[in-house]
């Protein structure tokens, strides 16, 4: 039988308001191929994005790849692996024409398009599209054993899913420059200290940490922390004094919604909010 490339656990989030929200968990699910990103991978992904835009009881989503399968006798194991690319084996014989319908409709997009906050949990290999993918999600979590980069270079390529632009952004230009021309990799601790990830952890704190920060964030009014991702999205693509009027007219906005009010309150009344979701 066929694997299924994305497993797609839906975590119920207790004291979440509206209640029933949950924290969508993805996982890159080809342990063998240290879960290197095929089309059925980004096909699976878009779907999921779609899903989730339209769930409300959604509020946030964590990608991680499968860990290691125990290897049959004799064989080593394979090592941990976020995602180690794109399938380069889905490269070879291709020409532009190929490749443009893909590269034009991709998981990155979709992932960095979402309505709704993205945590990368990183354990292990995290190379090509796969920091490209931990580059698409809000927030990046990494064990400290993981190894990051962007070793297109390598093969006669250059990063293709947003790489050079979220890497260059995040990290500044001239490491996104030192890591794209380069292609090396880089250690976390290296990652931690250029923002490429917000926080290193032991191997066996990763999931703890990731769900604590993902249910922290999933208990919050599911309708502002959509309006806080549009606002800091928008300082990536306006002039400054445009951003700050946009976060402006956004932040005067929430002054319609309940859950400003709900949030006011409970503040002055010493409880917990109740959101209701606009
Ligand atoms: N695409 C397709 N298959 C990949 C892959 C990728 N990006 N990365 C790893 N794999 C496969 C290997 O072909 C191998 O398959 P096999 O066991 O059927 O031969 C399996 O995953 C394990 O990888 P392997 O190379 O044997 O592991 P390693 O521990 O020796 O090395 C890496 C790990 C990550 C250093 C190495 O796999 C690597 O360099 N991968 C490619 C990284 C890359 O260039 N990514 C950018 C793509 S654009």
């Amino acid at each position: 039988m066929e694997q299924d490339v994305l497993l797609v656990t839906d975590v119920e989030i207790e004291g979440s308001s509206p209640s029933g929200g949950v924290v969508s968990v993805w996982t890159l699910n080809r342990p063998e191929k240290l879960n290197a990103l095929n089309e059925k991978i980004h096909l699976s992904i878009k779907k999921q994005c779609k899903r989730v835009d339209s769930d409300d009881r959604v509020r946030c989503v964590i990608i991680r790849g499968a860990p290691p399968l125990d290897p049959p006798e004799g064989k080593r194991k394979k090592p941990n692996s976020f995602a180690a690319g794109a399938d380069i084996s889905e490269f070879s014989g291709k020409n532009s024409d190929d490749v443009r319908p893909f590269f034009e409709d991709n998981a990155w997009e979709a992932i960095w398009n979402l309505s709704k906050p993205t945590i990368a949990m990183v354990d292990g290999f995290a190379l090509g599209g796969g920091t490209e993918l931990a580059l698409s999600c809000d927030i990046r979590i990494s064990s400290d054993r993981s190894m990051f980069g962007q070793p297109e270079i390598n093969l006669g390529l250059i990063p293709g899913g947003g790489g050079t632009q979220r890497l260059c952004r995040l990290v500044g230009y001239g490491k996104a420059m030192e890591i794209v021309l380069a292609g090396e990799m880089i250690t976390a601790k290296e990652a931690l200290e250029i923002g490429l990830v917000n926080k290193v952890v032991m191997p066996e704190e990763l999931e703890d940490a990731t769900m604590d920060l993902a249910t922290t964030i999933a208990k919050k009014s599911p309708y502002t922390t959509k309006v806080a991702k549009r606002a800091i999205r928008a300082s990536l693509e306006l002039p400054f004094s445009e951003g700050v009027l946009t976060e402006r007219s956004e932040f005067v906005a929430l002054f319609d919604t309940e859950d400003k009010e709900i949030g006011v309150q409970a503040f002055l009344e010493r409880k917990d909010a109740e959101w209701v979701g606009n």
